[in-house]
Order: C-alpha cells, then structure tokens, then sequence
C-alpha cells in the first residue's frame, strides 16, 4: 500500500506541551477507571452538567469566558462559567415550574444561540433526557422524533414555532412549547431563582438522545449517559489537544453528536473558552472569525474544508491566521488533497478523526505527535479497542478489508436505543460493536476508511437515513415508489439521488422536458418543506419501476451500481430488473 507520511517533530521540546507524547506509552498504560477520578465525586454521582460549568466555578474559572457566540450580523455575546452556571440554573428552575421531572425526555429545537446551550446543561441538571432537533427540520421529521421519545417540552424560537403547530395537537405526550425569544420568557428568567440543587445523578443514568438513520426505518433514538462526559472530555483533551489557554472553534450543529460532545459537554468540561458562529457558511466570514477570536484549535469537517478549497490559498493567506496551531476533521472521509491544501493555507494538516452518534465520542483519530499517514484515521483513541472484522465478528488479518468493529466498555457508548430494545442488540456480534462502516487496518495499527457497509447516505457530513426521504416522496401524490441513494459528489461527499416512479396519470401529463424538470422541481421543494431542508434529493430521475427483491424491497444497491456505471452484481433474488 502506498501512502504519504508526514513526519511530526519527536523532539521533547516540540511534544512535551501535548497531554498526549508517546502514542504507545499511553495506550499502553491508559485506564477509564483512573480518567474517571477527575471527574466524578467521591458519591459516586455524575451529572455532566456539573462536570461541564458548576465545577469549574468553585476555581478561579469561575470569571473565565466559556462560551462567545457570534451571529450572522456580528453581534456578539459572551458568557463566563459562573455565568452559565446561574443561567442554567434559571431554566432549570423555570423546567421545574412547567412540571418537568426525572428522566422526562425535553426536546430541543433551536439555533445555535445561547439557550440552546443553556437550556441543554439545565435539562441535565435537574435529571431531564435532552434531545436535539437539527433547525433544518420540518414537520414530518419533528413529529417522528417528538412522538417516538415521548416529548414532554419543546423549547424553541418563535420563527421555528410555526412548523410545530400543525403536529401539536397530533402529539398526546407534549405539554408545554417554551419559546425562549418571547418577553414572557425573558421574564421568567428575570424572575426564576438562581439556586437549584443538580440532580444526583448516576453515570449511568440518561442524559441525552439523538435521533440518527440507517438503512430501514423511521429514525431510533441514539440514548447516551452522563458519563459519556469522561470520554468526551478525554478526547478533547487528547485529540484535539486542548489545553487551557485555547480559544477553540467547533463547526457543528449541535443537532448533531460532533455539536454536543465537542460543543457542549467534552470542551467545557476542560474549562476551554469555546466560540460558537450561528451564521451561514461563507470562507471569508469563517477567516474573519478565526483572526478576530484568535482561533487556536479549530474542528470542522471536510466538506467546509472542500469549500474553503475552492476559493484557493491567498484568501486565506490575506488574514493573520498565526494563532492557530491545531487543525481537526470529522464526519466523512478527509481527502489527501484537502491536508495537502491546509498546509499550504494554513502551515499545518488537519488531522482525521472518526466516530458516529452512537459511540459518542471520537474513537479513532489522528494525534497532534503521531505522524499521520495521510488518507488514514489514524489508531484508536486509548482506552478503545477498535479492529477489523468479517461479518460473524472474527477478526481479519491486517490489509484485508472488513468491518470496522469496537470492543463495548468505553464510556460514551450508547446505552439504549429509546423503546427498541432488539434494534439496540443487533449492533452487537461475537463481542463487538458493529460500526456499519468498512475499513482496513494496517500492520502498524493505522485505520482506513473505506465505505459504509448500508445504504445510510452522508451529505455534506451530515446523515440522512434514504427510508425517510423515499417516505416523504410517496407522499407527494404524484409518486407511487421511490428509491434513493448517495451518489458521489466531489463537494459533498455524496449528494441525495432519487430515482422515482411517477403515478401513470401524472406520467402521462408530462409532455416535454421542461414539464419533468418542474415536477422535480416541485418535489424537491416538497420533501425540503415536509422532511428537512438538507434532507431533498439535489438529483431526480423519473424511473418505469425500482429494482426490488421478492419479498418487495426496494435494492438500492443496483440503482447505486447503475448509476456509477458498475457491475450490479448478484440479481438472483431480484423480482424485477
Ligand atoms: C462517517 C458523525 C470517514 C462514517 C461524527 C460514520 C466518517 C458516520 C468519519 C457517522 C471519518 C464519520 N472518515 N467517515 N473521519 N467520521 N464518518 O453518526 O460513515 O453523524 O459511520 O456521526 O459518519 O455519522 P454520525
């Protein structure tokens, strides 16, 4: 195999600063139990909102920023520890009011504005389960999620209100709608007392759920537990190398696991000053934003580095970019040219780091000391136990491609798939998590990431389940059966691609190309309307029938073979084709 190597200065002088010197020593000697100690008390209670602000405020952290948020306009708003740690209280004492209790699940759907933040750790401190709702949601994806968990509160804006109106009344578990924008709220606030006495919760006990797709199926909720927050933290300690005098940007949505555990819980939990861009993507804001906060740490994903890519290298060449010093990528696969590009931008690579929402935390990634071979995903994290297995869970010999698979015990793991007990166990074989991605391992113990092994689409990193876009076209009228697939983009990583069968009435109505174009058109903007606005396929074709199996299901794997042109491989128990 061959591959390209860059070497990083073992010199004591270059690694000592890093919490992580020697890769092999620490691996070696790493231990939960002892990562543990700094952050549970001696009870044996662990409440991840605590660990993340209130312990920090009985320090001289107390005054220190914890998190900067900037807007689209440019406002800006900044919070200490000591500040979140009485807002948090606020809302938790006003959940209290509106009847919230124990282990009652509270959804969240909001922007990245502060009470996204503040509402999350105060749902955790009195004992609640937080969910997180992507902004970009519409009704049909809220109703799943909201009636799956059994939602108690919603906490929102009053521009986001409208799309959870019209599945109210369809909601029998909702109580309460809290809009946070509203002079009631504000006042309430004001009013709501600062004292609050955290949950003594347990590690194991449920903090927070995130709803996530495969292949089949409406979306399962991804169930995790305070002590996710020892992982998280250790990682960001680790991995993204941050140490106390960073300012440290993270990229995500905390719709989506990267935001919670790299946003929220793990940074915070090292006292790391965090800045938060609520605004939309655009490369000349983003540098702006990492000169003007002097961005030592940034994290981000490699479609935002392909976009940056585009525009070329005296962009960001024309802003001070000297306080950076460590570069991380999540989410999808990093491509060799996108380093290459980053350290002529920017003098230093990104380095790959890979996990999913259910294991919680980074799990394999690529250290600040460790020399990074480039197009890999470098080794697992200490403290994991990550191989390459065949579909029975035995383990490959090195070079051969497999599943990526981890051995259960680190403590971000997903404790439950909410109501699904059987879907929860079947991610487990012969005493492996089963990733559902396909790799390698090489001879020096560096993974490489190949591909999922399911049909699960990753759209500018973002996962998109394709039985939840194929649902929303059928209920367009037009649509009898819809197939959908990730078709590769060079931007994207993969764009949604629907292939669809039209009703024979409407079939017959389209008479020339510009009638077929505005149909896609008009069911584009349906699914962006009824499903999610990053959930529409950005590619339709009009298709007589979909390759199916006998028993009826739909073989998105022949449309994927015959869009790219490739063999289709074994047909033998197709019903049509
Ligand atoms: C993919 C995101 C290649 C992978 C944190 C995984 C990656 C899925 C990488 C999880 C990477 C994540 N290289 N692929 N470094 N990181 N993935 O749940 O397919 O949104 O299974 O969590 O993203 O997506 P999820």
């Amino acid at each position: 195999m061959k591959y390209e190597v860059l070497k990083k200065d073992k010199t004591d002088e270059e690694t000592s600063g890093h919490a992580l010197h020697d890769y092999d020593k620490m691996y070696a000697s790493f231990s939960w139990k002892a990562s543990e100690k700094e952050f549970v008390s001696d009870d044996g209670c662990l409440n991840a909102a605590y660990v993340a602000i209130d312990r920090h405020v009985g320090t001289w952290r107390r005054n220190k920023l914890a998190l900067i948020f900037e807007d689209e306009a440019g406002f800006i708003e900044k919070f200490t520890f000591e500040d979140l740690s009485l807002l948090s209280n606020k809302v938790g004492n006003i959940l209290k009011d509106f009847g919230a209790e124990r282990g009652d699940r509270v959804f969240l759907f909001l922007p990245r504005t502060p009470y996204l933040y503040i509402s999350f750790l105060a749902i955790l401190k009195i004992g609640g389960v937080a969910g997180a709702l992507f902004s970009a949601f519409q009704e049909q994806a809220l109703f799943d999620r909201l009636e799956d968990s059994s939602t108690s509160i919603v906490i929102t804006t009053s521009q986001l209100l409208p799309r959870l109106s019209g599945i109210r009344k369809k909601l029998k578990n909702l109580k309460h709608i809290i809009t946070v924008d509203t002079d009631d709220f504000k006042t309430s606030v004001a009013n709501a007392s600062a004292d609050l006495r955290i949950a003594g919760t347990r590690p194991d006990d449920h903090a927070f759920m995130l709803y996530t797709s495969g292949t089949t199926g409406k979306p399962k909720g991804v169930v995790h537990v305070h002590k996710a927050i020892v992982h998280q933290a250790m990682s960001a300690r680790l991995v993204l190398d941050l140490k106390e005098d960073d300012t440290y940007w993270c990229t995500a949505d905390p719709g989506w696991i990267t935001g919670i555990s790299y946003e929220i819980l793990g940074n915070l939990a090292l006292g790391i000053t965090t800045l938060v861009f609520s605004g939309r993507f655009d490369p000349k804001r983003w540098y702006t934003l990492l000169a003007a906060h002097k961005v030592t740490v940034w994290y981000t994903a490699p479609t935002a580095i392909r976009m940056l890519m585009a525009q070329g290298v005296s962009l960001p060449k024309s802003f001070d970019l000297s306080n950076l010093r460590h570069l991380c990528s999540v989410g999808e696969p990093l491509n060799p040219e996108a380093i290459r590009w980053s350290i002529k931008a920017f003098g230093r690579p990104f380095h790959d780091t890979w996990f999913q929402t259910e294991t919680g935390a980074i799990m394999i990634a690529n250290f600040a000391t460790l020399d990074i071979r480039v197009g890999s995903m470098g080794k697992p994290m200490p403290g994991v136990v990550a191989a390459i297995v065949d579909d029975s869970g035995r383990q490959v010999p090195n070079g051969t491609e497999g599943n990526i698979a981890l051995r259960p015990g680190w403590p971000a793991m997903m404790q439950a798939i909410w109501k699904r007990l059987g879907k929860y166990h079947s991610y487990f074989i012969n005493g492996w998590y089963m990733s559902g991605d396909h790799g390698t391992k090489d001879g020096d113990g560096y993974f490489w990431f190949i591909g999922r092994a399911d049909d699960v689409i990753k759209t500018s990193g973002e996962r998109v389940g394709p039985f939840e876009v194929e649902s929303a076209l059928v209920e367009h009228p037009a649509v009898v059966e819809a197939g959908v697939i990730g078709k590769p983009d060079e931007l994207r990583g993969e764009i949604i691609k629907a292939f669809v069968v039209l009703d024979k009435d409407q079939r017959s109505k389209i008479k020339n190309q510009k009638d077929g174009e505005r149909l896609k058109e008009e069911l584009m903007e349906y699914v962006k309307k009824h499903l999610a606005g990053h959930a529409y396929p950005r590619e339709i074709e009009f298709i007589d029938s979909l390759p199916k199996t006998r028993s009826g299901k739909i073989m998105r794997r022949i449309l994927k073979a015959k869009e790219l042109g490739l063999p289709v491989g074994d047909t033998s128990t197709l019903e049509e084709y």
